[in-house]
């Protein structure tokens, strides 16, 4: 097979950190506020403004916080299990790696008694209309490691009792998210915005507030975990006063992405060029006889983390192989970056097609996936 010439502009292609948006350079940080204290007046006005920013881009109710918390998403996400759960039963989702490790963090290290897990393999949904109402819920939009999302908020109940805390982190931007149905939602900068790790963003509805002032729970927290002072909500936190020093050049990056995603047309731009990005490879993988999606059910396909596996009856045992040699000879050839699949995901590609991916690179990506699958294939068979 002729090895194509047209290659992706931008060959990253990784699910975290991801492509920075298109035209990206370092000069996007020359206003950061370096060597200045984030508490000044001008510190303070640029974490506020990521906060506001962030609300105006995603159309979060004015009366949901919004705060900047330490450690990425997995900090925002432990933020709220340590500080919330323990007065309901919790009902937690599992699906993939993040979502297993959430049932872990909520069973063997929060401890809680009263614990349901509704799990489901790799490529598929747990029972969503099994979630109990009267419980709160923990689970992720999108599961990075197996490409499959939830399709939509209808399972969460509109008149639930239990608090909802969904790990969004590689949905935010990308997909919608029904702010209604959410009452904890985080997300990193490094994922669909091409910003940097290091900051989580947590945003909580008025029942999280309530639930935070109304239950201490019974374990000691840290100071980077406590979100309460003398039982109320440190309102400060989620002006931008940060509970610890944040990195400048991290924010700077943070206000370059939400300046481009809104100069594209906000949040249902960035929807739209990932969508786009997974119709190409849905057109292809059509037509592609050895590669077939990993999530079985098309409406709970990620349009961000798209999982790809491999269909090959000639290969038998050598198959599992193909992934990471593909990623490696796409690698060699400056054409895709970082596109095997998760370490503990079954043998397969993953291609991220989030907001900053031109869905054009990726189209661009799909004959260099034939190109290097022949190859290898043949190498192997070769023996
Ligand atoms: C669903 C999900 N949760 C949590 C994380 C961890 O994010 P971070 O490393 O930004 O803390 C990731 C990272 O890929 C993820 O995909």
């Amino acid at each position: 097979m002729l090895q194509p010439t047209l290659k992706p502009a931008n060959p990253n292609f990784s699910s975290g950190p991801c492509a920075k948006r298109p035209g990206w350079s370092p000069a996007a940080l020359t206003d950061a506020l370096t060597g200045r204290s984030h508490r000044s007046g001008p510190g303070k006005a640029k974490l506020a403004a990521v906060i506001d920013r962030t609300r105006a881009a995603l159309g979060i109710p004015d009366d949901y916080r919004i705060g900047i918390v330490p450690a990425s998403d997995t900090g925002a996400v432990e933020i709220a299990l340590w500080s919330m759960l323990g007065p309901r039963g919790v009902d937690v989702l599992v699906w993939e790696s993040f979502s297993k490790d959430w049932m872990g963090d909520v069973k063997e290290e929060l401890n809680l008694d009263d614990v349901r897990v509704l799990d489901a393999g790799y490529g598929d949904l747990p029972d969503l209309d099994a979630v109990d109402p009267a419980r709160d819920a923990v689970f992720v939009w999108n599961g990075t490691t197996s490409g499959v999302r939830v399709p939509n908020g209808d399972w969460i109940s509109s008149g639930r009792e239990g608090l909802t805390i969904c790990d969004a982190t590689s949905a935010a931007f990308s997909m919608d998210l029904p702010w209604d149905k959410l009452d904890v939602t985080t997300w990193s900068w490094q994922k669909a915005m091409g910003g940097e790790a290091a900051h989580g963003m947590l945003v909580l509805s008025p029942r999280a507030v309530e639930r935070l002032e109304s239950y201490t729970p019974p374990r000691p927290l840290p100071k980077v975990f406590r979100l309460t002072k003398g039982g109320k909500l440190n309102e400060g936190i989620f002006r931008g006063e940060t509970m610890n020093t944040p990195s400048m050049l991290c924010v700077e990056d943070a206000l370059d992405a939400l300046a481009w995603i809104e100069s594209i047309g906000g949040q249902p731009a960035c929807k739209a060029r990932s969508e786009q990005s997974l119709a190409h490879i849905a057109a292809w993988v059509e037509r592609t006889p050895w590669a077939a999606f990993l999530p079985k059910v098309a409406a709970n396909r990620s349009c961000t983390s798209v999982c790809l596996t491999l269909l090959d009856s000639e290969l038998g045992d050598k198959a599992a192989e193909v992934p990471g040699l593909m990623a490696k000879r796409l690698e060699a050839e400056g054409v895709a970056y970082d596109i095997n699949g998760y370490r503990a995901a079954p043998p397969g590609l993953r291609i991220w097609c989030g907001a900053t991916v031109e869905p054009d690179d990726v189209a661009a990506l799909l004959p260099w996936l034939d190109w290097a699958f022949a190859a290898i294939k043949a190498d192997l068979l070769k023996g």
